[in-house]
């Protein structure tokens, strides 16, 4: 089982819509589309889907668990698990790839003790493979919350990661 449907099938949590996402959601509720439109909000609030969310917009939008869950699963863009406090993304298109871009996450799996697609334990950091991001003239390239480091090693890491731990 994934650790996204192994989430899905664990009990709800404890997280809420909020009133603005409760009004959104019944805006949308006789609309077609809804569920991806309503995902999509919830996402850009939480920066994720709680399961527990997951169950009221069923709930509210009067549509089967397995109907949302279909959504989230289908498309990539919607997560499950909540992010790091920093967000890691190693491009692993086809330039970084061949300069070492798996090197990179190998490395990185290695520091920070978890594994790609995946959150440390204390929540600082998730690291994620992404496709190219525009930059291949620095491969191989990952970001930081957005900020691009490129030509890298492994022995570049460490030093990046100071940058970030503890803010
Ligand atoms: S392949 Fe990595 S930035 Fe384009």
């Amino acid at each position: 089982m994934s650790e996204e449907r192994s989430q899905v099938a664990g009990s709800a949590g404890d997280e809420k819509l909020t009133p603005e996402l409760v009004a959104f959601v019944e805006e949308w509720k006789p609309q077609p589309g809804n569920v991806i439109m309503v995902l999509h909000q919830v996402q850009e609030h939480f920066g994720y889907i709680p399961r527990s969310v997951a169950f009221e917009v069923a709930e509210r939008l009067d549509v089967p668990v397995a109907k949302v869950y279909g959504v989230i699963t289908f498309y990539h863009f919607f997560r499950m698990v909540r992010p790091g406090r920093h967000s890691i993304a190693v491009c692993m298109g086809t330039a970084c790839y061949l300069k070492g871009g798996q090197d990179l996450i190998n490395e990185l799996e290695m520091l920070l003790g978890c594994s790609n697609g995946s959150v440390t334990d204390d929540g600082e950091f998730g690291i994620e493979a992404v496709r190219c991001i525009g930059c291949c003239g620095l491969a191989p390239v990952l970001t930081v919350d957005g900020e691009v480091f490129g030509n890298l090693t492994a022995d570049d890491l460490p030093g990046i990661l100071a940058q970030y731990r503890g803010k």
